[in-house]
């Protein structure tokens, strides 16, 4: 039996049929809170949401981004943890626990396949952070140039055995973590990881604004030249939105399905989102000030942070310290990322395994256990990272698709059509076409005053979010 009611302006899922559904889960509200925030901060906020703040004007890309989060990251949040929580099930049973049929599955594949293609890429640029902490302990950029600095980064990412070590060493960390139950492990580590980044950011934030001319980036970027904001810098901020917040993957999906039953969705979303915008402002605070004040270019694109960075922090006072803190810090963020996008696929192998039927007999057959889970998927994210190395560094003519290696391939794919396509079916899903008592749940209230919240969700739901994803999907397509 399932009782939905809206209180004191927030969405309160009350779901007596799957509390006891999952034999793991989140033992705090706070567990769940720094878990999902550490999905959601990561590279996307402190190595690309700079360089394409940069890219995009700055003050005009930032405000942009606000709304995007405020009006599609938010109730494309709550659905995922609605979804999750609500089955009680990973994205592989959630689609079919909640419609009662098989229709929505290949929603499920598709979130499969969109973290897995993620994994093939993202492993390898936590491999980079890897590798230029390891560097920076060892004070190699000691008196490099930014040149020398640029062809330094072009024979770190064309060193093919150098760059599968590095790539793999965080695969073992995220399968040791995961190797655990989720509160023993990604709960436990998250609780620690995220105020240990927190307070490194804002110690990196308060060195930077104590440089000479560091007013001159705070201009830049708070400033907003709103003849900057263009069509094509609106798509920029709505596609760092949904992957800077993970969404449209099935990663919130499988921590919704650990929520405590009395943690709210709403409330979480909102701390979620907080934190994660936080984070990619401060590191804004971070690098901005200090391009400006050592006299770089904002708009020096995705090398900002492995070419530029390390320039400047060679310049500072303490410069080893800085450099060593500013990598560690990037390191820690790209981990708790790893960690939910993982999660996803482990959780889905184990259902998934469960409900394979025996051939002949029919019957249920041996469930993968998450050990075992972990181990498969920690092998196939070997071989995905394997094979995008090799394509990258050029080893290999037919690993490239349409004369592309398969990094930007599944860079360029998972966010311009499969996160957008899987936010785009679960909005649908969620808005349209769960049974109608589950639909209208969260709209109903039982204060009359505290309705609106709820309708406006549903309607921005059913209406915004799929004919603005529709938008950039068809743009990114270049259709429009
Ligand atoms: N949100 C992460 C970041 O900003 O780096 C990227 C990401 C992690 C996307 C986990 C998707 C995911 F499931």
């Amino acid at each position: 039996m399932h009782v939905y009611f809206v209180r004191t302006n927030r969405i309160h899922i009350k779901d007596m049929a799957n509390e006891s559904k999952r034999n793991t889960s989140f033992t705090s509200k706070i567990g769940l809170i720094m878990a999902a925030a550490g999905s959601a901060v990561g590279l996307g906020n402190i190595w690309k949401f700079p360089y394409i703040a940069g890219e995009n004007g700055g003050g005009a890309f930032l405000i942009v981004y606000l709304i995007c989060v405020a009006l599609f990251g938010l109730p494309l949040l709550m659905t995922e943890f609605f979804i999750g929580k609500r089955s009680g099930k990973s994205a592989f049973g959630a689609f079919r626990e909640l419609s009662g049929n098989g229709r929505w599955q290949w929603l499920s594949w598709l979130c499969m396949l969109t973290a897995m293609l993620i994994m093939g890429f993202y492993f390898i640029v936590t491999g980079w952070c890897f590798n230029y902490l390891f560097e920076a302990f060892r004070n190699t950029f000691d008196g490099l140039g930014t040149e020398a600095l640029a062809e330094h980064f072009a024979a770190v990412a064309s060193n093919t055995p150098r760059m599968i070590g590095f790539s793999v060493l965080p695969v073992v960390l995220t399968a040791a973590v995961l190797w655990f139950d989720v509160n023993a492990g990604i709960e436990r580590l998250s609780k620690i990881l995220m105020p240990l980044l927190l307070l490194m950011m804002l110690l990196m934030a308060g060195r930077v604004l104590m440089l000479d001319g560091s007013n001159v980036g705070m201009r830049f970027f708070f400033q907003t030249d709103f003849s900057k904001i263009t069509p094509r810098v609106i798509m920029e901020a709505m596609g760092q939105c949904f992957f800077s917040l993970s969404i449209g993957m099935g990663a919130l999906i499988t921590y919704g399905s650990y929520m405590p039953k009395n943690q709210n969705i709403t409330a979480t979303s909102i701390q979620v989102i907080t934190l994660d915008t936080l984070v990619a402002v401060l590191a804004g605070v971070i690098i901005f000030p200090a391009v400006f004040a050592f006299g770089f270019d904002p708009a020096e694109g995705p090398q900002l942070v492995f070419v530029v960075l390390p320039a400047i922090l060679e310049q500072m006072s303490f410069s080893w310290f800085s450099s060593v803190l500013f990598f560690t810090l990037l390191c820690i963020a790209a981990l708790t990322s790893t960690i939910s996008l993982m999660e996803v696929m482990v959780a889905f192998i184990c259902e998934a395994s469960a409900a394979v039927r025996k051939p002949k007999s029919g019957h249920p057959g041996r469930p993968l256990n998450r050990h075992q889970s972990v181990l498969l998927t920690s092998a196939m994210t070997i071989v995905l990272i394997v094979l995008c190395v090799l394509s990258m560094t050029g080893k290999t003519e037919w690993l490239t698709i349409m004369g592309h290696n398969l990094f930007d391939c599944f860079d360029e794919i998972t966010s311009c059509v499969m996160m957008p396509l899987g936010a785009l079916g679960m909005s649908v899903f969620v808005g349209w076409c769960l049974p109608n008592e589950t639909l209208k749940g969260p709209a109903r209230g039982t204060r009359r005053t505290k309705r609106w919240f709820g309708k406006i969700y549903l309607a921005v739901l059913r209406w915004v979010v799929p004919v603005a994803i529709m938008i950039i999907f068809l743009n990114s397509l270049g259709i429009i």
